[in-house]
């Protein structure tokens, strides 16, 4: 069962994000995470506030995905001019990974044509896929209801939805939204290939076993087209969108730093 909160020792051992920490920054504060990971991953969801990584400075606004190179030790969070809530993963993912960035998912809308054949209510626009890597959905607004790996999951901010590479997820149900998130496609294995599978669900079985988690609550999503507006990319529709930040920084290498990979949505 693929649920875990956030905090050091609460992930199961085959996941590659050991551990995620949800930071919510008023104006005025400032925040240092010291490494705890091999891999370090920040994501800004909400606001705006300037970014150290080691000795680069960077601005941070919504949309921005920078990771830590392998000598720096910390991420700075200062000058936050409007309330920030960021997401920070560590862990031991691979260099070629999946994508990661924002998404959301909107109540009551249709579901997607074409969609990989599922058994229980759907009410939004995200679609039944799996990917040939881990993903996971660390959740920071909003209740829904998530599927992964075949099974049910009311979830709630501060919830991470790990799901293993082959195994099909979902999220058909927006009960307060809407829903907003991180998603993070994680070291690409199996066929490498990027993106949303929609063939018969592979179900392999790698016997993984996630401990039981807190809350529950839902969440959907659904796909459209890209759009840049300002320096973040967003991928719109009725049901959700994906904002990916380009590069921000303020030189090449902090801009090299900032740039992701770029998966298909979540
Ligand atoms: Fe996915």
């Amino acid at each position: 069962m693929p649920v875990f909160r956030e905090a050091p020792g609460k992930a199961p051992a085959w996941c590659e994000l050991e551990c995620f920490e949800i930071l919510r920054l008023g104006p005025g504060e400032t925040r240092q995470l010291e490494r705890r990971g091999k891999k370090e991953k920040l994501i800004v969801c909400e606001g705006q506030c300037t970014l150290q990584l080691g000795e680069r400075t960077m601005p941070g606004p919504q949309g921005t995905n920078a990771d830590l190179e392998p000598d720096e030790n910390s991420f700075v969070m200062l000058d936050v001019a409007e309330p920030v809530v960021a997401v920070r993963m560590s862990g031991r993912w691979g260099d070629d990974v999946g994508g990661s960035g924002l998404f959301s998912v909107a109540a009551n809308a249709p579901p997607p044509e074409n969609d990989t054949p599922y058994d229980y209510v759907k009410t939004t626009s995200f679609d039944n896929h799996y990917h040939d890597c881990d993903e996971y959905w660390i959740f920071y607004e909003g209740r829904g209801v998530a599927y992964s790996e075949g099974k049910r999951y009311e979830v709630v901010p501060g919830d991470c939805v790990a799901t293993g590479a082959g195994f099909n997820h979902d999220f058909p149900e927006v009960d307060e939204g809407p829903m907003r998130a991180v998603y993070f496609e994680t070291t690409m294995e199996r066929q490498k290939r990027y993106g949303h599978m929609h063939e018969p669900p592979l179900h392999q079985d790698r016997g993984r076993t996630v401990p039981r988690l807190s809350k529950k609550r839902p969440k959907g999503f659904l796909r459209s087209s890209w759009t840049k507006l300002g320096t973040v990319t967003y991928c719109f529709s009725s049901a959700f969108f994906v904002a990916r930040s380009p590069p921000q920084a303020t030189d090449a290498a902090a801009a090299s730093a900032v740039a992701q990979k770029i998966g298909n949505c979540p």
